[in-house]
């Protein structure tokens, strides 16, 4: 009996560090779906921003303008409305300095009107870690003899929700090289800053061989990973001339 009071409890740091993980990771699928079924809604990360953006699926109610409302699920509150999501004629608003946690739910209803008349409201709510998409970043590879300098273009300040260590650690950019069927991915360390153009020097490479590269954000559902198209090069044959 005495021993079941000295088993190892779990320490309460290490509790919340799998429990962040889970929620990093999304283990959440016993939520309840609570979005209607009458919009699509896509949250995308591209060139750095967060899109949401939505569909109806029924294509015979054309609304002309739309409204964005959202709320944060751990923190009750009433629905926000965002100015730049007001009224608008798009159908999709960039939540970047909006939407500032990563590991976090938010609600969303969209209102779409016809003049004054709501014709449709659409609603989702979604834990925006595992059901955003992430674009890869833009990037240019540079070609020498024996190696290749990929520059990927990070913006100059990063969004909040990929503040500090989430680039670091929960979605690593993979650079990926290809030559004769063989492919090598490359896990770039990158600062807790990373701003700007960022390079990363693949090198023990062979001259006058054919390179592929491309770039991509990891993500824990692999089927979520969406490659750059792919950039190559023949890189040049070595010359003495080079070295004398
Ligand atoms: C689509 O919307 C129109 C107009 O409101 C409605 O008459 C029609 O029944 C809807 N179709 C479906 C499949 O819900
Ligand atoms: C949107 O339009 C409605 C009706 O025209 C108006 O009442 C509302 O204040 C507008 N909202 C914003 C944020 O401009
Ligand atoms: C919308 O509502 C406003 C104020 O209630 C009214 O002045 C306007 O005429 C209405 N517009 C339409 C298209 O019904
Ligand atoms: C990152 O940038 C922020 C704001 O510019 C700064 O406060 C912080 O100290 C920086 N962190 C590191 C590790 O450089
Ligand atoms: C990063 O590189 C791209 C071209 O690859 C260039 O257009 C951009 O100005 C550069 N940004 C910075 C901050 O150096």
């Amino acid at each position: 009996m005495l021993w079941s009071q000295n088993a190892s409890p779990i320490r309460p740091q290490h509790l919340y560090l799998v429990v962040y993980i889970n929620l990093m990771f999304g283990v959440l699928s016993s939520l309840p779906d609570l979005s209607d079924k009458s919009c699509t809604f896509k949250v995308t990360l591209r060139n750095f921003r967060v899109i949401l953006s939505w569909e109806l699926k029924n294509h015979s109610i054309v609304p002309d303008h739309y409204t964005l409302q959202y709320t944060v699920i751990s923190i009750p509150d009433h629905m926000k409305t965002v100015e730049h999501c007001s009224n608008i004629t798009a159908t999709f608003c960039d939540l970047t300095d909006v939407w500032e946690v990563l590991s976090e739910t938010y609600a969303v209803t969209v209102d779409g009107f016809r003049g004054n008349t709501t014709l449709v409201t659409c609603f989702i709510d979604f834990f925006l870690a595992t059901h955003i998409s992430l674009e890869p970043p833009e990037f240019d590879i540079v070609d020498f003899t024996d190696h290749i300098n990929v520059h990927v273009n990070f913006p100059p300040v990063m969004p909040k929700i990929l503040d500090g260590k989430v680039l670091q650690f929960y979605l690593p950019l993979i650079i990926e090289e290809q030559s004769g069927g063989i492919v090598k991915k490359h896990n770039p360390t990158l600062d807790e800053n990373v701003t700007g153009n960022f390079t990363y020097v693949i090198d023990n490479l062979l001259p006058n061989t054919n390179y592929c590269v491309s770039v991509y954000f990891k993500h824990r559902n692999l089927e979520e990973i969406h490659r750059s198209p792919v950039k190559c090069t023949l890189l040049p044959p070595a010359q003495d001339t080079e070295f004398s």
